[in-house]
């Protein structure tokens, strides 16, 4: 198996390179990515000197480019998207660009190399917020913010290559994921390494929003056995199956580190603030034999060790490039004046 992996860099993509590389020792991984401010390439250390491992720098709306990087691939993993909820409030422009235009130029591609098979992988946001109950594959997209409505804009796109043109494609929907080597502007990232630095937790609201938090090699597996199992035109879920609000993954955070409760600040919420995702996995269970095996508990203590032993790798982001400052800055300083 050859893969062109687009997104790579990122936390996701980078586990499922590297997870996939130590799996399958026959099979070789072109790493495709801008290498975005989420893009990084000591997330990718332990396989730069892997002889079944090279890395293309490229944005996926350059049709050009991928198609350079994707000869002799049999099947295209995409990973490669704008993702943080809170920067597509704050500016939704290039959420649009790459998560609508980047996935249809991959499409356009795949069309035209007749490449065998083309993962997207989605997210469980693209169904909005539920309140009681679970989304199936079949139930109609709502989604809240430009990062999701993006998100939905490129399955769509995806599924109507299949119809209109036959391509191979599959789509993934996971649902939140944890685990190490995630940017920290996300939740479990940011208010771990925050408390490590003894500064505040910014929690948005009443903390009782809700999270179905999946670990990234449950994820990574599933999205494997789409590339491998999954059906043309199809749609799985991939969720954890581990509900839990904002205000319960901050304490198991407090309790791991034995920081004190007044570490949580309550901040303004964010604006159209989904109040829960929740997805029903039997498509994925029954057709994909998949299912994630991470224990929530552990594999949450697990993953804040992970940070706690690993500094250099966040401090580095945080600290040193200017850019994770100038955002926190920019969104922060207003919510905790509220
Ligand atoms: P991430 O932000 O950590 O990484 C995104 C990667 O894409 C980065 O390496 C970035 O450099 C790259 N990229 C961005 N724009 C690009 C472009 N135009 N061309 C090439 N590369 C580009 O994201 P993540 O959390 O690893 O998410 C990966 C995928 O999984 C995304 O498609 C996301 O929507 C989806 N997803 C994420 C979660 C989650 O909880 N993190 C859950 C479900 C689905
Ligand atoms: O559901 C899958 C999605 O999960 C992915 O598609 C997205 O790429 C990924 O970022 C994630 O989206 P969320 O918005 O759910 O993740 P985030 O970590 O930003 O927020 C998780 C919850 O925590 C959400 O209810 C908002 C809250 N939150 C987040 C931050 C960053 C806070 O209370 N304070 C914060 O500072």
């Amino acid at each position: 198996m050859r893969l062109l992996v687009c997104g790579g860099a990122g936390f996701i993509g980078s586990d499922f390179v590297r997870r996939m590389l130590a799996k399958h020792p026959d099979w070789e991984i072109v790493c495709f990515d801008k290498l975005t401010y989420a893009g990084n390439p000591d997330n990718l250390a332990s396989v730069a000197d892997d002889a079944r491992y090279s890395f293309v720098k490229g944005d996926i709306r350059d049709a050009e480019t991928v198609a350079a990087a994707a000869k002799g691939a049999d099947a295209i993993v995409n990973f490669a998207a704008e993702t943080h909820v809170d920067r597509s409030i704050d500016e939704p422009t290039s959420f649009l660009v790459t998560d609508i235009l980047g996935t249809h130029a991959l499409l356009e591609v795949v069309r035209e190399m007749g490449i065998a098979k083309m993962v997207q992988v989605s997210t469980d946001e693209v169904y909005g917020s539920i309140a009681e109950g679970s989304f199936c594959e079949t139930d109609r997209l709502a989604p809240s913010s430009p990062y999701s409505a993006s998100k939905a804009g490129g399955d769509l796109q995806v599924l109507a290559y299949h119809r209109t043109y036959g391509l191979p494609v599959v789509i993934t929907r996971g649902s939140n994921t944890y685990g190490p080597y995630q940017y920290p502007e996300k939740l479990v990232p940011l208010f771990v390494t925050n408390a490590l630095e003894g500064a505040t937790m910014p929690l948005y609201g009443d903390g009782r929003n809700v999270r179905d938090w999946l670990h990234v090699d449950d994820h990574c597996d599933g999205i494997e056995a789409a590339l491998l199992r999954g059906r043309d035109g199809e749609v799985y879920n991939l969720g954890g199956g581990n509900e839990r609000t904002n205000r319960e993954i901050a304490t198991i955070i407090l309790d791991e580190l034995g920081c004190e409760a007044s570490m949580i600040e309550r901040v303004a919420d964010r604006p159209g603030h989904d109040f829960r995702y929740s997805i029903i996995c039997d498509k994925a269970r029954e057709e994909l034999d998949w299912s994630p095996a991470v224990d929530f508990e552990q594999g949450l203590r697990d993953t804040i060790r992970w940070y706690a032993s690993n500094e250099p790798w966040w401090s580095k982001i945080k600290h040193h490039t200017g850019e994770f400052a100038d955002w926190h800055r920019r969104w922060y300083e207003e919510r905790t004046a509220k």
